[in-house]
């Protein structure tokens, strides 16, 4: 028999969860000693594929071949045995025990063996040395910092005898410079000869490393590529994801009408001691305008957001439509048609340990259909958050779940369609796509361009220029809480905008 050139195969696998199908006939094969990605949106399936691939998961239909052996996994010990191992994205280790005890530990010992502490402990120490993973064996875990963390996984996947490694959104947890040692440290293990498998979503890094590429969409692969052979960009790849031309935040025809729907005067928030964070700022929103806010994070945008809303204390005044709000409670504010999309959309935007049409009453609770005089209709609120599953395309099994089940990119689509709801007039959204992939990106620009076509008025915030730029109809850049400069979204680029916004150049 010749050689077999992959470590792993995967045939037609397929895999159902009530009412999802994770994967479906999803083809892979990883050559041995690559170093091989896989990439998908949210939701895509690569999470379940890695785990039937390390006996978590049982996959209803399909093949696993190890080195050319067509295997049947019932546990991560069967594929352990075969040298499959997984480091997850959330760590599994003991804070209350060393480096090396987390490493030895847990390996399940064969009965009536005694555990030779001090030669596992060698052990452990010559494969850290072979495999250039330096960590202080002798450490508490709850000393170490989450790289540190995240090489004790590695060690310990090796120390059981893998030579082919799963890792799953491994930088995702990272910091850049961590993210440089980690692949300095899986360039060194596939020089020794192990076979990398990693998911991620960072277009950028996987152009960097991966000798191989595999795309994922919708539960399925829809191909890979060989970016050390082949000419591909992360706007490519990005466009295998989600099947089709990249849509970009460009707006178009303006539809700003002149119905000030938003006129804030002189409005300044000061510190405890009275230092101003929000300096006298001036603005209008009209009905169908989006006005965009850039700035360094840090220089005033959160607390103008939260004196919008009436969550700080401020000066100056606040008038909304006929309304001077300037002293109106939040509540007030919003059910009088002022929707938000907090920065910080799980501590500030869902319950996470509650379920999804509970997260639809929140911060609504006293505004149809959630409620009726004074009572809340948790019916009618189920049945508009099946609605906004379905509008939104929020990914989930039904809305029963916890908000905490879903991915970042389905809560925020969950959370953008809570916010519109009810017909806002004013929409103040701070970041309203971070950390979303480019199909819920997509679907979020849509909702917000349709909405400001039909009338919305929009304060936006985003540390995301090319997003700024795009779907805003005028800017203001705002450094040390004063408006510093205007621009023209149709010349400004985010080079100059950049500039702007730490003070070294004007916008055009
Ligand atoms: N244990 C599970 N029970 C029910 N549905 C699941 C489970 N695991 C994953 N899913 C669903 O399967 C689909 C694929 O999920 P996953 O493999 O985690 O995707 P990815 O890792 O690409 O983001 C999603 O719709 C997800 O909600
Ligand atoms: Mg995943």
């Amino acid at each position: 028999m010749s050689e077999t050139l992959n470590a792993v195969e995967l045939v037609d696998i397929c895999k159902r969860f009530p009412g999802v199908v994770a994967n479906s006939n999803v083809n892979l094969k990883v050559r041995k000693g690559s170093a091989h990605a896989i990439v998908g949106e949210n939701g895509a399936g690569k999470s379940t594929l890695m785990k039937i691939l390390y006996g978590m998961q049982k996959a209803d239909e399909g093949k696993i071949l190890v080195d050319g052996k067509a295997l049947v996994f019932e546990s991560p010990s069967d594929a352990i045995n075969v040298g499959v191992g997984m480091v997850h994205q959330h760590f599994m280790l003991a804070d209350n025990l060393t480096v090396l005890e987390n490493i030895i530990l847990g390996s399940e010992l064969k009965k009536g063996v005694k555990l030779d502490f001090a030669g596992a402990a060698k052990q452990v120490t010559d494969i850290a040395k072979r495999y250039r993973l330096e960590l202080p064996l002798n450490e508490y875990v709850s000393e170490l910092g989450v790289g540190d963390r995240q090489r004790i996984e590695i060690l310990k996947v090796l120390y059981r005898g893998a030579n082919i490694l799963i890792l799953d959104e491994p930088t995702a947890v990272l910091v850049p410079h961590e993210v440089d040692e980690l692949f300095r440290a899986l360039g060194d293990l596939k020089s020794e000869g192990i076979t990398i498998i990693f998911i991620s979503h960072k277009l950028d890094e996987v152009l960097e490393i991966a000798d191989e590429i595999t795309v994922m969409r919708a539960g399925t692969t829809v191909g890979s590529v060989n970016p050390k052979i082949q000419n591909v960009t992360a706007q490519d790849l990005a466009e295998m994801m989600v099947g089709s031309e990249l849509p970009t935040p460009a707006t178009t025809e303006s539809t700003v009408t002149n119905n000030a729907v938003l006129v804030v005067n002189d409005l300044a928030v000061h510190t405890e001691s009275g230092k101003a964070i929000v300096d006298h700022v001036s603005f209008k929103i009209h009905a169908g305008e989006i006005v965009g806010i850039a700035g360094v994070e840090g220089n005033g945008q959160s607390e103008l957001l939260d004196a919008l809303l009436g969550i700080v204390k401020s000066s100056g005044t606040v008038q909304f439509l006929e309304h001077n709000i300037s002293n109106w409670p939040t509540r007030k504010r919003r059910e009088h048609g002022i929707a938000y999309i907090p920065e910080d959309r799980q501590r500030q935007a869902l319950l996470l340990e509650a379920p999804l049409w509970e997260n639809r009453m929140l911060g609504h609770q006293t505004l149809p259909p959630n409620s009726k005089g004074f009572w809340l209709t948790p019916a009618s609120a189920k049945s508009d958050t099946q609605r906004i599953v379905n509008e939104y395309d929020v990914r989930t099994p039904n809305i029963d779940v916890f908000a905490s089940a879903l991915s970042g990119g389905n809560q925020q689509k969950l959370i953008v369609g809570r916010e519109m709801s009810g017909n806002p007039k004013l929409l103040i959204a701070a970041h309203p796509t971070r950390g979303v992939d480019v199909g819920a990106q997509a679907a979020i620009w849509d909702h917000l361009r349709a909405a400001r076509a039909a009338g919305l008025a929009v304060l936006l915030i985003s540390a995301d220029l090319d997003e700024l730029i795009g779907l805003s109809d005028s800017l203001k850049v705002i450094l040390r809480g004063k408006f510093v400069a205007d621009a023209d979204p149709t010349t400004v680029t985010p080079q100059i905008l950049g500039n702007a916004m730490t003070g070294a150049g004007a916008a055009a």
